[in-house]
């Protein structure tokens, strides 16, 4: 029997329209459930629609529509973005105003107040509408709502509490038995240190001031609290307290729940707490994800600034995004930042120059030599031992990296392999042997390598990429079906040696920023000049200054020379869980090979730049001389990357 996989995202509130900082968790959470099929589990993917509280019943009422309607065009607006737009292959779309779930909820509050876990009294505090939550007067920030930062309101009113402060002991003892619970780290910590340790407290769990949410039955003018109505969502999907509850035994406890990082604290303390008071197991792992920024500032619409998830996904195609987002997220909680220049960098260097071309390469040359069908006879050549093993090596970390929910780091690695192609085709110089009569055999050869390469790669990102699978498969005139089979990623030669092609569209067309570029050179370099003049001044600065700069050990773990360029290196470097692509000025000092390896001293909050058409996220430290020397500054201990400097 297979092994079930039960996977949720938050479920989304359907008060506005999402915006791209959103979707990075359905992305994410699709990745995910996609690998996870190919390995081939039964897996269960949920995500849906919070569609009750105080915020949406005033939304609609400013709209002039009932609070039905208005959820009804968000729901829908969600589930088509999710399908068309980003190819979200979910198995669940919940929303909490289905019957199903509203009469779960009925039962869930009913059985918490049946075994003495409620108590009627009345809640007098602070209330933030948009998060829909309730705070003391010492918890607020600048007298406003510490997590969003706008105004709270006071509110009066009869309510029932949960016993929340009885499950103190139990919730920090299961946190500290199940490492896995609470991810990444950093989460972890600031739950206990900033919730638990402070002591918890009883939670308010219904409103008596307003209407739109799921009444409490057996007490007529309450109705339950939006968080956990929301809350609850992850079990009534699956049939609890109904009279199937068939999927509910089969796949709970959730094996992942992803969240943002602004309501881990409802899922890893209210949540849990309310399952115990249910006699219900905990879900096996919380992962709480940064947020996606813009220009380092958060998306929000007093500020102008939001994105339109529906608008990219038009202009740059949705595996473009889908790789993007999935690729800039690192796994340790910290943000990511988005740009049009860092999203138009990935694509150019990533999609259009690494992948893009291997597969135009591959088919062009399979075309122009063979007329698009190889020949049985094929010899093999002096670098295909090398591309083989690095190609079941990199199947094994993209396998490892997954399976640790490491996405970004897993697409690091797949790209290993894809630039490591197109370096096979410079190696081999299939044009060279074309010349030559006696080498077709060899010309053959490395045209199936290739394509095997080729169809390891497409394999390896299936789950991020599900498009461009197929576009892979269509130009290899291989079925689709074969590029999810997730254990032949680790096998060389499971193509027929006679592979068919067929030339098809470029994937990803390189997107002509040349004009904005020579701008945003320019800017550079008026920045570059303005430092040097305050130098001479040598003015002194604060310990706050220096603090600005962050500077972390970087392991260089790929570096080559930029196109149309002999001063400039490009290099990938580790930084903890970041790898940061960064050009440097240090061609005539160092060649791309001696780089490798190097652990250099890295500025990793240096706002991303373009040299020669070439994203830049950071600074490596160099020394030099009047007379034009360059050192690098570098770690002669064993310090792993990502430690600090300072
Ligand atoms: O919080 N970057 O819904 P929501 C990354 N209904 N993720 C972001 C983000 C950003 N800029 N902004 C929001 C709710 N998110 C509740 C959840 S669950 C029982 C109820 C994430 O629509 C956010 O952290 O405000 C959350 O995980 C998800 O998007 C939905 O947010
Ligand atoms: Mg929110």
């Amino acid at each position: 029997m297979k092994e079930k996989f039960y996977i949720t995202t938050a479920i989304y509130y359907a008060n506005a329209k999402l915006h791209i900082g959103h979707v990075y968790e359905i992305v994410m959470a699709d990745a995910i459930a996609r690998y996870k099929k190919m390995r081939g589990f039964d897996v269960k993917f949920l995500t849906g629609m919070d569609e009750h509280g105080q915020k949406i019943e005033k939304t609609a009422l400013s709209l002039g529509i009932s609070p039905q309607a208005h959820v009804d065009e968000m729901a829908e607006h969600t589930s088509s973005l999710f399908k068309n737009a980003l190819n979200i292959d979910y198995d669940i779309f919940i929303r909490t105003t289905d019957e199903m779930h509203k009469t779960a909820v009925q039962k869930i509050f009913k059985a918490l107040y049946d075994k003495g876990e409620l108590y009627k009294s009345s809640y007098k505090g602070l209330y933030c509408m948009p998060c829909e939550s309730f705070y003391k007067e010492k918890q607020l920030k600048n007298g406003n709502c510490p997590e969003c930062n706008r105004g709270v309101e006071p509110i009066d009113e009869e309510a029932y509490f949960f016993k929340m402060s009885a499950y103190q002991d139990r919730l920090m003892k299961h946190i500290e038995d199940n490492p896995e619970f609470i991810q990444p780290e950093s989460r972890k910590k600031e739950m206990i240190n900033n919730f638990l340790k402070p002591g918890l407290e009883d939670v308010c769990v219904s409103r008596t001031s307003f209407k739109w949410g799921v009444p409490v039955e057996f007490d007529q003018g309450h109705v339950v609290y939006v968080w956990v109505d929301a809350l609850s969502n992850y079990i009534t999907a699956l049939g609890y307290t109904s009279d199937n509850e068939a999927d509910y035994k089969k796949y709970w406890p959730a094996d992942i729940q992803l969240v943002g990082k602004d309501i881990v604290r409802f899922h890893t303390i209210i949540w849990p707490a309310i399952l115990m008071a249910l006699d219900e197991p905990l879900p096996k792992q919380v992962y709480g994800h940064g947020f996606l920024i813009i220009d380092g500032l958060k998306m929000s619409k007093s500020r102008g600034n939001v994105i339109d998830p529906n608008v990219l996904v038009e202009k740059y195609g949705t595996d473009a995004i889908r790789y993007f987002l999935l690729r800039e997220m690192p796994y340790n909680g910290q943000d990511a930042n988005f740009t049009n220049e860092a999203l138009i960098g990935r694509i150019n260097a990533d999609l259009a120059n690494d992948l893009g071309n291997l597969l135009s390469r591959t088919v062009g040359m399979i075309d122009k030599y063979f007329g698009g069908k190889l020949p049985e006879n094929q010899a093999s050549n002096e670098f295909d031992a090398q591309i083989i093993k690095l190609a079941e090596e990199v199947a094994r970390k993209v396998e490892e990296k997954m399976d640790a929910y490491h996405i970004s780091d897993a697409l690091v690695e797949a790209w290993v392999l894809i630039r490591r192609s197109n370096k096979y085709i410079d190696e081999t110089m299939p044009w060279v042997l074309a010349k030559d009569t006696e080498k077709q055999a060899e010309l053959a050869g490395v045209m199936y390598t290739l394509a095997e390469v080729l169809r390891i790669i497409a394999t390896l990102i299936a789950p991020f990429m599900p498009n461009t699978k197929n576009a892979i498969a269509e130009q290899l005139m291989i079925d689709a079906k074969i590029l999810e089979e997730w254990e032949n990623s680790k096998k060389f030669g499971v193509l027929a040696k006679e592979i068919e092609i067929k030339k098809g569209a470029i994937v990803f067309p390189r997107i002509e920023i040349e004009k904005e570029v020579k701008v945003d050179e320019k800017e550079a370099k008026k920045d570059q000049k303005k430092p040097k003049q305050e130098e001479k001044t040598e003015d002194l600065i604060t310990i706050d200054d220096f603090a600005k700069v962050k500077l972390k050990v970087g392991e260089v773990l790929e570096c080559e020379k930029v196109e149309g360029s002999d001063k400039l290196l490009k290099s990938q470097i580790k930084v903890g869980e970041r790898v940061h692509q960064i050009v440097s000025g240090i061609a005539n000092f160092y060649s791309p090979e001696e780089m490798v390896g190097k652990k250099v001293v890295v500025v990793t909050n240096l706002k991303p730049a373009k040299l020669r058409g070439v994203i830049s996220e950071g600074m490596i430290l160099a020394a030099s001389d009047a007379d034009g020397n360059l050192n690098l500054v570098t770690i002669d201990g064993s310090l792993e990357n990502g430690a600090e400097v300072r």
